[in-house]
């Protein structure tokens, strides 16, 4: 079977003919529809995660979307660059039957595992850890990459009041607008003075909650333009491993600065998270930008991921 291979860790997997995988033991035979391209997989591959340097030759993919044997469509989870085991972006792979996820009719295998793990992570972040309530008014920031664009969307379907969006480049500003923000600013300086100033500008008053897929510069800011009690939900580091916070604004308002992964979930939470993202995929209230690359084009689609040069999520289709 065609399936992408990491051979050295740092470098882009290649495309390369293996056998099938083995499916005793539990596991089950999934042949591929869609398999995405995320950070996770070129962080993890990369070899510089906390999970540590991969064992290598391995298939990439933490994720994908395919049909079983006996017909069935479904979202499937694989430990790929975290622990030993081969991952999505393959012909087929073999996931333990307890980690298949159903899909219900209509949901777009491309959709779905465009949105994937990244939207889990917003409407987890969001409701579960940020304990968005509705009526409130939620700071998305990054909220041009996938993470974001979720994000907006499932705050909106949540109930917020208002959703204000944050995005550096203009076609990610693009992204978030028609994710269905009320505002758009832009994350275009490191001046926290100048961001914190739009963020509050962009708002009806100071924000509930911040969903940060970023850090550094864009995290201090959103500290600043929240309310006392409030809430920042941290999931990622696109902007800056580290954020200077003060301790000023952080105690003066009471606030609340919470990290999230969706290694911290139980199984039943992810399959019932996955399952509320593929409903609302086939209901059509939510939605990512995406385009598809097919399997053997593997190297050159990673290396544009990795280098931030993408317009949407990356789907393989075998
Ligand atoms: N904790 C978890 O469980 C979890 C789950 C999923 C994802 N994540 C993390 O969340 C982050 C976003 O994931 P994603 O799936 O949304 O990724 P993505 O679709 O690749 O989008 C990344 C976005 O980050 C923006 N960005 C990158 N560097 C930036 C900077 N210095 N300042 C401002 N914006 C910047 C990019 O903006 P431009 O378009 O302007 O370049 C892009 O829109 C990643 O770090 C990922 O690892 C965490």
């Amino acid at each position: 079977m065609r399936a992408a291979e990491v051979r050295t860790a740092g470098e882009a997997p290649v495309a390369t003919d293996r056998g099938e995988p083995d499916a005793s033991g539990g596991r089950v035979l999934v042949d591929v529809l869609a398999a995405p391209i995320t950070p996770l997989d070129v962080l993890c591959a990369g070899g510089r995660s906390y999970f540590g340097v991969p064992a290598t030759p391995y298939v990439p993919g933490v994720q994908g979307v395919g049909r079983t044997r006996d017909g069935r469509a479904v979202w499937f989870p694989t430990p790929a660059g975290m622990a030993p085991g081969d991952g999505s972006m393959a012909a087929t792979v073999a996931v333990p039957a307890d980690d298949l996820v159903d899909l219900p009719d209509g949901a777009d295998p491309v959709g779905v595992a465009a949105a994937g793990l990244s939207a889990v992570a917003a409407l987890m972040a969001l409701t579960w850890c940020g304990e968005l309530a509705a009526g409130e008014h939620v700071v998305v920031l990054g909220a041009g990459g996938v993470v974001g664009q979720a994000a907006v969307q499932l705050a909106r379907a949540a109930g917020a009041r208002r959703v204000v969006a944050a995005a550096r480049s203009a076609p990610a500003r693009a992204r978030a607008a028609a994710a269905g923000a009320d505002a758009v600013v832009a994350l275009d300086t490191d001046d926290v003075d100048v961001l914190a100033e739009r963020l509050l500008a962009a708002g009806d008053g100071p924000a509930d909650l911040v969903l940060d897929p970023l850090f550094g510069a864009p995290a201090v800011a959103a500290t600043r333009a929240l309310r006392p009690g409030g809430r920042l939900v941290n999931l990622g580091s696109a902007a800056g491993e580290t954020a200077a916070l003060d301790s000023a604004t952080l105690r003066s308002r009471s606030l609340r600065v919470l990290g999230y992964t969706n290694n911290g979930l139980t199984a039943a939470q992810r399959r019932d998270a996955v399952t509320r993202v593929a409903a609302a995929i086939a209901d059509g209230t939510l939605a990512v930008a995406h385009e598809t690359v097919p399997l053997d084009d593997v190297t050159a689609a990673w290396s544009r991921q990795a280098a931030g040069d993408t317009t949407g999520r990356i789907v393989l289709v075998p």
